[in-house]
């Protein structure tokens, strides 16, 4: 018995048929689980001769059939990792990365620029008490210029802002005419518009302040030709015109020419030859009261411009929803490789 299941483990080439093998011979219904039970039919002088024979018969099938597993059990292994093997010269499947947003990449393009002249980078509040978003530029309640920007009232005294001025007030408030201010504010913004091609409810502001002893329009138009021309090339002219602001004054919209726009930004432009980029002026006196500062000491300038605009201009991006629908095929347009 013992010879013939020695015989048999050498021969399985598989686990489960091993299993048989142990069950056939050492399950319940075994022959050896048989002779164990019939001891009780035998005589005294045998049953000792007959259990020890029996035991050590189930000890070595027992060994035999564990020590062939662990050989299976490497085989199998072994056959696995064969099969298994990875083919290192194989191409690798390309891994799609994200990229930054236009929009962001543009607000970080334009702060870098700023920052290269002097610039600190400032944020605020997007819900903004009606003191800093207009009554400290020089808009007091119920000024009809106050209509030029529809905006979405929280409480009487608190709104969404509507432009990130209110961040420039802040910052002249604090230091209370006692240093100069050199800072652009970029960040969301909010407006009561209808969304279309061009307006969108909220968008995003990059705003610049600079106050010190003796600062002029020409240091205003010096810097924002720098800009300029960094951002959309060193052929471009930039020129002021006359505007409205409440908080400056004189106010001023500043065009560039645009001789090698794209897409539609180009069909506006062909006639005149300029395109309107930002807003801008010297800040108004009252307002540098306001926050502390004399304006016979003090002077200074600030512009305001959109982000998406810029975006829009630089790279014929025709509407300005795509910024905020987040469509993938118009993103990737704008990822570096
Ligand atoms: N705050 C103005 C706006 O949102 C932009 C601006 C800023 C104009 C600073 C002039 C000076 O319309």
């Amino acid at each position: 018995l013992e010879k013939e299941a020695l015989e048999k483990v050498k021969q399985v080439t598989s686990l489960k048929d091993l299993q048989d093998v142990r069950v056939s011979y050492l399950g319940k219904k075994g022959p050896i689980t048989e002779v164990l039970r019939g001891m009780g039919k035998l005589s005294k002088e045998e049953r000792p001769v007959i259990g020890e024979l029996a035991n050590k018969v189930r000890q070595t099938i027992t060994d035999a059939i564990d020590e062939r597993k662990a050989v299976i059990e490497e085989e199998e292994m072994e056959r696995q990792m064969e099969e298994e093997t990875i083919d290192v010269t194989l191409p690798g499947r390309p891994v799609r990365v994200g990229g930054p947003h236009l929009l962001t990449s543009i607000v970080e393009e334009i702060e870098d620029l700023f920052i290269g002249m002097g610039f600190e980078v400032r944020e605020g509040p997007e819900v903004e008490t009606d003191y800093y978003n207009f009554e400290a530029l020089n808009l007091p309640k119920g000024h009809p210029a106050r209509d030029m920007q529809d905006s979405f009232y929280i409480t009487e005294e608190l709104l969404m802002r509507t432009h990130t001025s209110p961040v420039q007030a802040r910052t002249m408030n604090q230091y209370q005419g006692s240093k100069s201010v050199k800072m652009i504010c970029p960040g969301k913004v909010y407006r009561r518009d209808t969304d279309d091609a061009t307006h969108s409810h909220q968008f995003t502001q990059i705003e610049g302040l600079y106050v010190d002893k003796n600062v002029r329009l020409s240091d205003l138009k010096g810097v924002l030709n720098r800009f300029a021309k960094q951002l959309f090339g060193e052929d471009r002219e930039i020129r002021l015109r006359p505007s409205f602001f409440p908080f400056t004054e004189p106010s001023v919209e500043m065009d560039i020419s645009c001789k090698m726009c794209h897409g539609d930004g180009c069909s506006v432009c062909k006639q005149s030859g300029w395109i309107e980029i930002l807003g801008a002026g010297l800040v108004h006196p009252r307002v540098l009261k306001m926050a502390g500062y004399d304006p016979e000491v003090y002077s200074g300038f600030a512009f305001g411009m959109g982000p998406e605009r810029i975006a829009m201009l630089k790279y014929g991006v025709d509407d300005i929803r795509h910024f905020y629908t987040n469509d993938i095929r118009f993103l990737k347009q704008y990822h570096q490789a």
